[in-house]
C-alpha cells in the first residue's frame, strides 16, 4: 500500500477542515495528515504520494512576496522536495464571489512550482463546475487540484471531496 501524507496550511480552518474530510473519504487507506509549517522536505520525501493543501490569502500570496505564510515559509524546501518516483496531488480553499480574478490562486503557484520540478500531478479538475473570472490555478485548461470554497458553496464540499478522491483512488490502486 502507497504512503500518503496530506501536508496542509494555514491550520485551524477550512484548509484543514477539507484535509480531515480527504483522510476521511480514502477509507481504509494509511493517510496521515500534517501541517506544512511543522515539516520539511526531508520527511515528505518518505511519502509515496503526497497531497498538498493550501488556502489563498491576498495579493501578497498571489505575488509570491512573504506574508510569512506557512506556506511561503516552507517555499525555500522545495529545492530539497524529490519528486521522482512519486504523485503529487493539490487542493485549494479560496472565495469564488470576493476573489473572482484570483480564485484558489496559490494552489496555481504551487502547482507551477511542482511542474517545474517535473513532478507527476494527478488529480486534476474541469473549470466548468465552477463559476470564477480568472485563476492562476487553471493550467493547461484545467484545475491544477481541486478547489474548494468554504466562504460561498460549502454545500458543494462534501459532493466536491468525494468525487476527487474516487477519481485519485481509480489512478492510485
Ligand atoms: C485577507 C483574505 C484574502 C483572501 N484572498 C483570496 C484570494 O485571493 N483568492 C481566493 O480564492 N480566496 C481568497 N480568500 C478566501 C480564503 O482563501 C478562504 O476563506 C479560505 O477558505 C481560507 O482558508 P482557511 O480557513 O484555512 O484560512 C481570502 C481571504 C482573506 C481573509
Amino acid at each position: 500500500m502507497k504512503k500518503i501524507g496530506i501536508f496542509y496550511g494555514p491550520t485551524g480552518g477550512s484548509t484543514e477542515k477539507v484535509a480531515t474530510m480527504i483522510k476521511e473519504e480514502f477509507g481504509d487507506v494509511d493517510v496521515t495528515m500534517y501541517p506544512i509549517s511543522d515539516h520539511t522536505a526531508t520527511f515528505i520525501n518518505h511519502f509515496e504520494v503526497v497531497i498538498f493543501g493550501c488556502s489563498t490569502l491576498g495579493s501578497e500570496t498571489w505575488n509570491g512576496k512573504s506574508t510569512k505564510s506557512d506556506w511561503d515559509l516552507f517555499r525555500p524546501e522545495f529545492d530539497k522536495l524529490a519528486v521522482s518516483g512519486k504523485i503529487f496531488a493539490l487542493y485549494g480553499t479560496g472565495n469564488h464571489l470576493t476573489y473572482p480574478r484570483n480564485f484558489v490562486d496559490s494552489m496555481g503557484i504551487l502547482g507551477k512550482i511542482l511542474l517545474e520540478k517535473d513532478a507527476t500531478i494527478i488529480g486534476q479538475c474541469p473549470t466548468s463546475d465552477y463559476e470564477f473570472t480568472e485563476s492562476e490555478a487553471v493550467i493547461n485548461g484545467e484545475f491544477i487540484g481541486l478547489p474548494i470554497d468554504e466562504d460561498f458553496e460549502a454545500s458543494k464540499t462534501t459532493e466536491r471531496v468525494k468525487n476527487w478522491v474516487i477519481g485519485l483512488k481509480k489512478i492510485l490502486f
